[in-house]
């Protein structure tokens, strides 16, 4: 059996410490790369794609080395991933220090204090200065499940509605959550139930225009809920503040408070699906803090924890991406972020103003 494959001059580590360059120096695919390719052919299911057909040896910063000495810049980060650099320093000291002590107890069965440290961090860069608790979980499908789960049993009701070019997840709930057919849904029905789909407020196609935009979208939005599931069946709305995978959408000034408006006035809960748009990504801490919005409660991942943990980890939280999710958030807040303000709005959800807030990740 092969266990190692053609790797050219391969570095002794990968970080920051790269050189930050495009260098190519065989055609692409080279020949090392194409050698891994027939292998892939022979071992890995065919249901799984990749965009570039190279195989990574090293990254850092913001390159990917290949296996052929070739330096590539990488606009791809992992999806919206590796935010602080691949293989930034402080999350491989960490990570390595953590392995060292100990992989794994599963926190249900014995805590540790790597967990407790994120959900404190959590709650002082999520939206709201509210008391605030949290609850780790292993894919952001795993934590959008588990949001729709808090929020029904919350609120002792069914609905969950979703918008036009979501993007939720691959598990059964989220791909009945996620918008597109192909290549998510096809052939994997039939779906979970109880989801209804509402137009996303998406001004560059409007039909009136992106000055009628916010106004008409709220108008739709709410109209459909009130006829079509009625508001006092709506456990939840969820929706990113920024759409990703649909198209990197961004809502008109005004649509995101007005939709948390009309949550709060019917005691709906507001998801807001940060999976992509968390930590930075899109300029602030979360999307929802551009306007002011707190939601009632937030899901995110991806880049929380700079590529850890895989999504196969099989059980609730793990300590091993527990202490690099705290560490990433220092390499943010001294390069990137904003310092965390007071909210200027208050949570969607009166009867929740009581409750401790979930923040899952
Ligand atoms: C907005 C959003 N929600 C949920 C997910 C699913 O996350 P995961 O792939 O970690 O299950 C993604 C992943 O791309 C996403 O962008």
């Amino acid at each position: 059996m092969t266990t190692s494959g053609p790797v050219v001059g391969e570095p002794a580590s990968g970080g920051p410490g790269l050189a930050q360059e495009r260098r190519i120096v065989t055609e692409i695919p080279g020949p090392a790369s194409r050698e891994l390719l027939e292998r892939r052919q022979r071992s890995v299911a065919r249901g799984l794609s990749h965009v570039l057909p190279v195989f990574v040896t090293a990254a850092g910063g913001g390159v990917v080395l290949d296996v052929d000495g070739n330096s590539l810049i990488d606009f791809g980060s992992g999806i919206a991933v590796t935010s602080v650099g691949n293989s930034a320093e402080l999350v491989v000291d960490r990570v390595t220090e953590q392995v060292a002590r100990f992989t794994h107890t599963c926190f249900m069965v014995v805590p540790y204090e790597g967990y407790l440290a994120v959900c404190e961090e959590l709650a002082r860069v999520t939206p709201g200065d509210h008391d605030k608790r949290s609850a780790l979980f292993n894919s952001g499908a795993e934590a959008v499940e588990n949001a729709v789960k808090i929020a029904r049993h919350a609120t002792g009701r069914n609905a969950v509605v979703v918008f036009d070019h979501a993007y939720h997840g691959r598990t059964n709930l989220t791909m009945a959550m996620t918008a597109k057919n192909m290549p998510y849904k096809q052939g994997f029905g039939p779906f979970a139930g109880e989801v209804y789909r509402v137009p996303m407020a998406y001004p560059f196609r409007w039909p009136g225009g992106p000055a009628a935009c916010r106004a008409d979208a709220l108008d739709v939005i709410t109209g459909l809920i009130h006829a079509q599931v009625g508001e006092q069946n709506v456990a939840a709305v969820v929706i990113e503040p920024i759409q990703g995978e649909g198209g990197f959408v961004v809502p008109p000034d005004g649509f995101l408070p007005g939709l948390a408006a009309f949550c709060r006035e019917h005691g709906i809960t507001l998801i807001a699906d940060e999976i992509q748009t968390g930590f930075c990504r899109t300029g602030d801490w979360f999307a929802c803090d551009h306007e002011g919005v707190v939601p009632d409660l937030i899901t995110t991942a991806k880049g929380i924890a700079g590529g850890l943990p895989l999504a196969a980890a099989p059980s609730a939280g793990t300590p091993l991406p527990a202490p690099p999710r705290s560490a990433l958030s220092r390499p943010w807040a001294r390069r990137t972020c904003p310092p965390r303000r007071a909210a200027s709005a208050t949570s969607c959800c009166p009867g929740w103003a009581s409750w401790p807030r979930t923040i899952l990740s």
